[in-house]
C-alpha cells in the first residue's frame, strides 16, 4: 500500500471543519472509518477525526472505482477521501453534529491502513469494562469523551503554566533521580548501576528542592511535575500523579493563599465559564471534623455532625453511657425525611456504618408522638425530646448516632454523611465549593510507630505562638499548613517551612528522627537552611484530581493518558514486569521471593 499524503491527497480540511458555507469545495480528508451504512446504491460513511465527525457519501454513478472499494471499508479503517462538499437534503440534516448540514460526494478514495475489529466500539454510549479500556487504552482514548477530557487537560495545564508566568514565577526542573522525600509514602527505588547497592528515589515530591530554590534566591517557583507514592491506591490515587507545585519567599500564608484563589479563578473562568467567589472561606482543622466529620468536608450539602454526648449521659442506654464513660462521644446526624425508612433499610446503613469501623448505629425515627426506636426505652421523655431539639429532629426524620472515640465517631458519622447525601441526591451537581482547611495540627501521635508523626511533612513550621508548646504539648501544637478542598476531594496543601535550622532540628528531634540519621537524609537541606535561608512556603495540588473536577469525571484515571490499575499495573504494557538477569547483574542484584 503505497501511502503519499501529498498533492491532491494533503489534508485540506479536518473532519470538524465543514459547513453550509463550505459547499461546492473540493477537499481531501483523512480519518478513521466511524460506521458504514450500505444504502443499497448509496454508501455512506461517518469519517472521524479528533475534531468531528463529517459523513461522506460513494455514489456508483458519480465515482463508481471509489464506490465499489467502499464495500470493504470497515470500523476504524484509515482512509482519505477527495470529493465535493455538498449541502444534505432538509430532511437528511444532522443538528447534532456541528458539520450536519453538509457531506461530502466522494470522488476518489485512498484506504491508509486496515483495521482490525476492536474489542469494543469507539463510542462514548458503549459500556466497556474497565480493565479492557485499560488493556486497549489507545483504542479507548479515540473516543469522544476521552479525547474531550485530555484536550481539557492540556488546556487546563495551559492556562495554569501562562498564570504563573504572568506572576513572576519561573518554571524550573527538580530531578528525579534523588533522595527521599518523606511525604509520607513508600518510595519507588531505582537501583544505580555506577554505584553498586545503591539507590535513587523518585521524588513523592519536589518539596526539598523547591526549599532550596528559595534558598537560591528564585523567590517564585512553579512546576506542573510528576510525584512518585507507592501507596494504596484508590479511585482519586496513582503511584505517579501530577502536581501543580509551587513555592514562594516572604509570604505568610495568606499570601500564598491569595495568588492559588487567583489560580482557580482563572482556570474556572477560562475553562469552565465559571466566576467563583473569592476569598474562598477558611474554617479550623477542628471545627471541619467536629462539624462534618471530615478534613475535607464536602459543603455542598448540610447535615452536619450534631454532639449528644451530655444528653445521653443521663439515659440507661449501656452501649452509649459505657463509651462515654471511657472517654468516648456520642454524635449524630438527621436524615431529613428519612423516617419512612424500613427496618431493612436501616439495617444497610448499620451495615455501613460498621464498615467505616462503628461498633453499631443507633437510631430513631422522630413521629408526632416522639422518638420512636427500639432503644427508646432507654431514654427518659425529656431526653429524647432534647435531642430531637438539639439536632433538629421534626416528624418524619430518621436520627442516626454513634458511639466511641471521637475519632472513630467522626470518621463513621462523616462518611455515612456522604452515603446518605448521595443516595438521597442532596448533591448539586455543577457547584464548586472551596474550602480551605486551616491550623492543622503540626503532629499527631502513630500507636503503630509509638512516636510523633508529621500531619503534613516535616518541614512544615509550627505556628510562632505555639512554638513554646513544642517540648511540652507536641499535640497542641498548631501548623501553619493549610489544604483546599474542593467538593469534598483535597485538590491541594501546603505550609510555611522552617527556615531556620534550630526549629527544624528541633521537630526532627520529637519526629524521632535522631541527629544522625537527620544528617544523614536531610543534612544538605539543614546545611543550606544555615545559609541566608528566606522565609518561605508553597503548595502542592494534585493537578489530576484538579482536571477530574473540571470534567465531572469520577476517578483521576479518566484524565491520565495511560494510568495504571488499582494494583499498580499497566495492562497495556505490562509494566512492573521481570527482567533479564544480565540487567539484574550490571546492577549487583539478586531477586528472592
Ligand atoms: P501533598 O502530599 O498534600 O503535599 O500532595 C499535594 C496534593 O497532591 C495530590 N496527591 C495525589 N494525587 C493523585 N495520586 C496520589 N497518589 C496523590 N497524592 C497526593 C493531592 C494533594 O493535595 N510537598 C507537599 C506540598 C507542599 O507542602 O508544598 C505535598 O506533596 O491533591
Ligand atoms: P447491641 O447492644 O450490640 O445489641 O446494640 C444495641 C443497639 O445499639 C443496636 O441498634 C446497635 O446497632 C447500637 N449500637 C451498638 N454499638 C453502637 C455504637 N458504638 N454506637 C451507636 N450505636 C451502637
Amino acid at each position: 500500500m503505497k501511502v503519499d499524503l501529498l498533492g491532491d491527497w494533503r489534508r485540506t480540511h479536518t473532519c470538524g471543519d465543514l459547513r453550509k458555507e463550505d459547499t461546492d469545495t473540493q477537499v481531501c480528508l483523512l480519518g478513521w472509518v466511524q460506521t458504514r451504512r450500505d444504502h443499497g446504491g448509496l454508501i455512506f460513511v461517518d469519517l472521524r477525526d479528533r475534531y468531528g465527525v463529517t459523513q461522506v457519501v460513494f455514489n456508483p454513478e458519480v465515482a463508481p472505482q471509489a464506490h465499489e472499494k467502499a464495500h470493504s471499508l470497515r470500523s476504524e479503517y484509515v482512509i482519505a477521501v477527495q470529493g465535493t462538499v455538498g449541502m444534505r437534503p432538509k430532511d437528511m440534516e444532522n443538528p447534532r453534529i456541528a458539520t450536519g448540514a453538509i457531506e461530502v460526494v466522494v470522488r476518489e478514495l485512498k484506504i491508509l491502513n486496515e483495521s482490525k475489529t476492536p474489542y469494543f466500539p469507539i463510542d462514548d454510549e458503549a459500556d466497556v469494562a474497565e480493565n479492557v479500556r485499560l488493556r486497549y487504552r489507545y483504542l479507548d482514548l479515540r473516543r469522544e469523551r476521552m479525547q474531550e477530557n485530555l484536550l481539557l487537560r492540556h488546556r487546563t495545564a495551559k492556562v495554569v503554566r501562562d498564570y504563573f508566568s504572568s506572576h513572576g514565577f519561573l518554571e524550573i526542573e527538580t530531578p528525579f533521580l534523588t533522595r527521599s522525600t518523606p511525604e509520607g509514602a513508600r518510595d519507588y527505588l531505582v537501583p544505580s548501576r555506577m554505584n553498586p547497592g545503591n539507590f535513587y528515589a523518585l521524588p513523592q515530591s519536589p518539596q526539598l528542592f523547591k526549599q532550596l530554590l528559595m534558598i537560591s534566591g528564585f523567590d517564585r517557583y512553579f512546576q506542573i511535575v510528576k510525584c512518585f507514592r507507592d501507596e494504596d491506591l484508590r479511585a482519586d490515587r496513582q503511584p505517579e500523579f501530577t502536581q501543580i507545585d509551587v513555592e514562594m519567599s516572604f509570604v505568610g500564608p495568606e499570601d500564598i493563599q491569595e495568588y492559588m484563589e487567583g489560580m482557580l479563578e482563572t482556570v474556572f473562568s477560562e475553562i469552565l465559564g465559571v466566576q467563583l467567589t473569592t476569598p474562598f472561606p477558611r474554617m479550623s482543622y477542628q471545627e471541619a471534623t467536629t462539624r462534618y466529620g471530615s478534613d475535607r468536608p464536602d459543603m455542598r450539602f448540610g447535615m452536619e455532625l450534631v454532639e449528644v454526648t451530655d444528653v445521653v449521659a443521663r439515659s440507661q442506654f449501656q452501649v452509649f453511657t459505657q463509651a462515654i464513660e471511657e472517654g468516648g462521644i456520642v454524635k449524630g446526624i438527621n436524615l431529613k425525611g428519612g423516617g419512612g425508612r424500613s427496618r431493612k433499610e436501616i439495617e444497610d446503613l448499620v451495615g455501613v456504618a460498621q464498615s467505616y469501623g462503628a461498633g453499631g448505629l443507633a437510631w430513631f425515627k422522630v413521629e408526632a408522638e416522639g422518638c420512636q426506636s427500639p432503644i427508646a426505652k432507654f431514654f427518659p421523655t425529656e431526653a429524647l425530646q432534647e435531642i430531637a431539639a438539639r439536632i433538629e429532629g421534626q416528624p418524619g426524620d430518621l436520627l442516626l448516632f454513634v458511639a466511641d472515640r471521637s475519632p472513630v465517631v467522626h470518621e463513621v458519622l462523616g462518611q455515612l454523611r456522604l452515603h446518605l447525601a448521595r443516595e438521597e441526591g442532596l448533591i448539586k451537581e455543577d457547584t464548586y465549593q472551596f474550602l480551605w482547611v486551616v491550623d492543622f495540627p503540626l503532629l499527631e501521635y502513630d500507636d503503630e510507630q509509638k512516636r510523633y508523626v508529621a500531619v503534613h511533612h516535616p518541614f512544615t513550621a509550627p505556628r510562632d505562638e505555639d512554638i513554646a508548646k513544642l517540648t511540652d504539648a507536641p499535640l497542641e501544637v498548631r501548623a501553619q499548613a493549610y489544604d483546599i478542598v474542593l467538593n469534598g476531594s483535597e485538590i491541594g496543601g501546603g505550609s510555611i517551612r522552617n527556615h531556620r535550622t534550630e526549629v527544624q532540628r528541633q521537630l526532627f528531634d520529637i519526629l524521632g528522627i535522631g541527629k544522625e540519621e537527620a544528617e544523614a537524609k536531610f543534612g544538605f537541606l539543614l546545611e543550606a537552611l544555615e545559609y541566608g535561608a528566606p522565609p518561605h512556603g508553597g503548595i502542592a495540588f494534585g493537578f489530576d484530581r484538579l482536571v477530574m473536577l473540571l470534567c465531572g469525571a469520577d476517578s483521576i484515571r479518566e484524565v491520565i493518558s495511560f494510568p495504571k490499575t488499582q494494583k499498580a499495573t499497566c495492562l497495556l504494557t505490562g509494566a512492573p514486569a521481570s527482567v533479564d538477569p544480565q540487567q539484574l547483574k550490571e546492577l549487583f542484584l539478586k531477586v528472592k521471593i
